[in-house]
């Protein structure tokens, strides 16, 4: 954690050597200077550590906006009623909290404090709400569309460890959007777990699945999470990306995405998850003898990417 320069200076009374949490007695007559202390000196002694830790820095955070932005009582309120809009919103398909935290950044900077990465190791990227457990296992070559549309895509590659060992039998989780921009749990004119699926990588440490080209798409942005966008001046949407969760025994699994490359918003992603390294070239092939070789109709498309997993312990 890194409190800013004021923040780490601030001297909470608990630091103190024997100090011990004052009577409620101590904490009248407060005013903006000792409150903050006076909260936090309220937190009991067998208060969880950690618990107590985060505790103390975000009542620490919090009153130090308010006082530097003098938060008014209006704006107090636009907050409370903004929070009370986020939780009304949710429900067991719709996740307003985290789509805060995706549109906030706040999902993506946790991402990368706890998934930091050795060099070439496969970077992470943000789960987002629309991760399904339970897809199918299916065979390599296999096809994650049960619908019509879209532009056919063959996705192959290999699953290795540090310095390119394959990895038999790993699995590869994969999701993403059909050509209309919704995941299947959006739209009930797609068939269940529609471009979903599971795959494993041969004895080459291989994978390869076809599928239909991602699409760039927007997040849900008909609630209030959608319209902080709007007020801030951003847009909703996401680069072309298929989803992952590789995993193998003995390695430490990777959420991640591949992105388009070429796609408009590689550098506007309304949830800043895109990093260099996970944008894929994609390429265009049109002759129908090469389609009819590879089992798909022309024009299609391939792409090959690579993901490298980090060695548990
Ligand atoms: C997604 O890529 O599926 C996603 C991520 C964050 C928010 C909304 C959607
Ligand atoms: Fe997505």
């Amino acid at each position: 954690m890194m409190p800013s320069a004021a923040f780490a200076r601030r001297r909470f009374p608990f630091d103190a050597p024997g100090y011990k949490t004052r009577s409620p007695a101590a904490m009248r007559n407060l005013t903006e200077d000792n409150m903050t202390d006076a909260v936090i000196a309220g937190i009991g002694e067998a208060t969880d550590a950690r618990l107590k830790e985060i505790m103390v820095r975000l009542v620490g955070h919090l009153h130090d906006f308010v006082r530097e932005v003098e938060l008014t009582e209006e704006e107090w309120l636009a907050g409370i009623r903004f929070l009370t809009a986020v939780g009304q919103k949710c429900d067991d398909r719709r996740q307003e909290f985290i789509l805060l935290s995706d549109v906030l950044g706040v999902s993506i900077l946790m991402d990368a404090i706890n998934n930091r990465k050795p060099a070439g190791a496969t970077e992470s990227s943000v789960l987002g709400p629309f991760y399904r457990e339970g897809a199918e296992e299916m065979a390599a070559g296999a096809n994650l569309s049960k619908a019509q549309g879209g532009e056919p895509c063959i996705v192959s590659g290999r699953v290795t460890g540090p310095g390119g060992t394959p990895i038999a039998g790993a699995l590869l989780d994969v999701w993403q959007t059909a050509p209309n921009g919704l995941y299947e749990t959006q739209d009930p004119q797609q068939p269940d777990f529609n471009l979903r699926g599971k795959l494993r990588t041969d004895t080459a440490g291989r994978y390869e699945f076809h599928t239909v080209k991602p699409v760039t798409y927007p997040i849900p942005d008909d609630g209030p999470a959608g319209r902080l966008l709007g007020a801030l001046g951003r847009h909703s949407y996401r680069p072309a990306h298929i989803h992952f969760i590789v995993s193998a025994p003995g390695y430490v699994p990777v959420t991640t995405q591949i992105f388009t490359e070429g796609d408009p918003y590689l550098d506007s992603d309304a949830v800043f998850g895109v990093k260099s390294r996970l944008v894929a070239r994609y390429v265009r092939h049109e002759t129908a003898a090469d389609a009819v070789e590879r089992g798909v109709t022309a024009p299609f498309h391939t792409v090959d990417y690579d993901f490298e997993l980090v060695a548990e312990g």
